[in-house]
């Protein structure tokens, strides 16, 4: 055990997650740059910052953050782990992202996989090697008693292994995905599935966004390990931040880039848009296709309609991730030449990551499509609501965590069926400004109940 006297810093409030709240880039001279993340963990997270007596443990990701690291570069509060490369390849891309990644969003569809052999033992050990460098630094950093906020499926092993360490600290984990149903969680190793329930066990609270996956890691325990063996399990929903967000959207940088994708997409034409990574479970492919049932099945928003897509690049590291890049480029220029004409392209596709026009594109929205196969909440489907400027349609698949709270006033789909999808957009582009207006502030007033400040302090409280 690591003597609490120790530790060098001795936090009382400590975070610990894959990706941090910032991140290095070295340029041609050698200067590092820091630049701040977005994405739903670090907006939730960010309210620790306002705590001296806080630290927030992450990995370092690129080259940037590694040799910031070397170099002792960093900011107050944040404490990145210079893992081995190799080890943190196989955890984060092999382990987290390939497999933890795929359960909890039913990503395996074909017979061919998922194989679990050699090269997944070997990924295996990674992960905990990775977990256990996690466990470490939270042990030799926390102050006595002091309360871990652990996070997501990269770190599913350290609330157990943390406790091992220091038996003093309060420990709680919190799960920004779905959760697989039984079953499907079932198709990992037996000893891996075990290992992986324990460790979360380990710690003295699990939070979950919605119900739905708080139940579904209650039956997995059942069904693996006996029961959850006295852990408490508790569900907060992550909510968009209302006054950040709307006075964001109002600076001059937003402004300027609506009026350029007014330009692009043609006056007085309706604006379907949509906000992603560029991430299998997103759906973008379906929900292009989707688009393009709409223009066949609805002759009449030819040359009325634009579909602006942003999908922004993620991990792509991973091939898969790459080709299903590609796709979504091939089958948004397929879409512009078959139905393009000299003065309309059906489908603007923009996959360089810029927040300031993705806030243009949820002011000027007709329609919103938010259509994952799976997502643990998505807030794309909460700001969109909050920030539109003259109402919007949400057409929201019933399988993201944030249709338990927005059902009621977003069009419903399922998300692999794209002729349903092209309803649903149809019905969005009809619909009434009044009845627009009108659910949009429902949706605005459901998608801000729990800002993300008051979601953090209520895990705190809760532990
Ligand atoms: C999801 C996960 C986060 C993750 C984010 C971006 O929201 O729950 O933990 O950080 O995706 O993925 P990335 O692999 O780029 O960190």
């Amino acid at each position: 055990m690591v003597s609490a006297s120790r530790s060098a810093s001795a936090a009382q409030v400590l975070v610990a997650s894959n990706r941090g709240p910032v991140s290095y880039a070295a340029g041609e001279d050698g200067e590092l740059t820091a630049r701040r993340g977005g994405g739903g963990l670090v907006s939730g997270l960010s309210a620790i910052g306002d705590r001296a007596d806080s630290l927030w443990v992450c990995s370092a990701l690129g080259e940037g953050d590694r040799e910031a690291v070397r170099r002792g570069v960093g900011e107050p509060g944040v404490r990145m782990l210079d893992i081995d490369a190799d080890v943190h390849a196989d955890a984060y891309n092999g382990i987290a992202n390939s497999v933890l990644w795929f359960v909890h969003h039913l990503l395996y569809q074909t017979p061919l996989e998922p194989v679990f052999g050699p090269e997944f033992r070997r990924q295996w050990a990674a992960y905990e090697t990775y977990n256990r460098a996690f466990a470490e630094a939270l042990a030799d950093e926390a102050g006595p008693g002091a309360t871990v906020l652990v996070q997501d499926y990269h770190l599913a092993l350290v609330p157990g292994m943390l406790r091992e360490l220091r038996d003093d600290l309060r420990i709680g984990h919190f799960s920004h995905t779905p959760w697989a149903p039984a079953d499907y969680f079932r198709m990992l190793p037996d000893d891996v599935a075990e290992q992986l329930l324990r460790g979360m066990l380990g710690a003295d609270r699990l939070g979950f966004l919605t119900g739905r996956w708080a139940d579904a890691f209650t039956e997995c325990c059942v069904r693996v390990v006996g029961g959850t063996s006295g852990t408490r399990i508790g569900v907060h929903g992550l909510g968009a931040d209302a006054d950040f967000l709307r006075e964001r959207s109002h600076r001059d940088d937003v402004e300027e880039r609506m009026r350029a994708l007014r330009e692009q997409a043609g006056e007085g034409r309706k604006l379907i848009v949509r906000v992603d990574r560029t991430e299998l479970s997103k759906n973008i492919v379906r929900g292009l296709l989707a688009y393009r049932e709409l223009l066949d099945a609805h002759p009449e928003w030819r040359e009325r309609v634009v579909h602006v897509a942003f999908a922004y690049p993620s991990r792509q590291d991973l091939a898969v991730y790459r080709d299903y890049t590609a796709e979504v480029s091939r089958v948004a220029a397929d879409i512009n030449s078959t139905y393009g004409t000299a003065g309309w392209t059906p489908v603007v596709l923009h996959v360089k990551d810029d927040f300031a026009r993705s806030l243009a594109a949820y002011r000027l929205a007709d329609v919103a499509l938010v259509n994952p196969i799976r997502d643990g909440m998505n807030l794309v489907a909460k700001e969109v609501p909050v920030v539109s400027d003259e109402g919007c349609a949400l057409v929201l698949s019933r399988e993201a965590g944030a249709y338990e709270e927005l059902g009621e006033d977003a069009l419903p789909v399922n998300p692999y069926d794209i002729t349903a999808t092209a309803e649903a957009l149809h019905a969005g582009l009809t619909m009434s400004l009044d009845e627009r207006a009108e659910r949009t502030k429902r949706l605005a007033a459901a998608a801000t109940a729990l800002p993300p400040a008051q979601w953090f302090l209520d895990q705190l409280e809760a532990l």
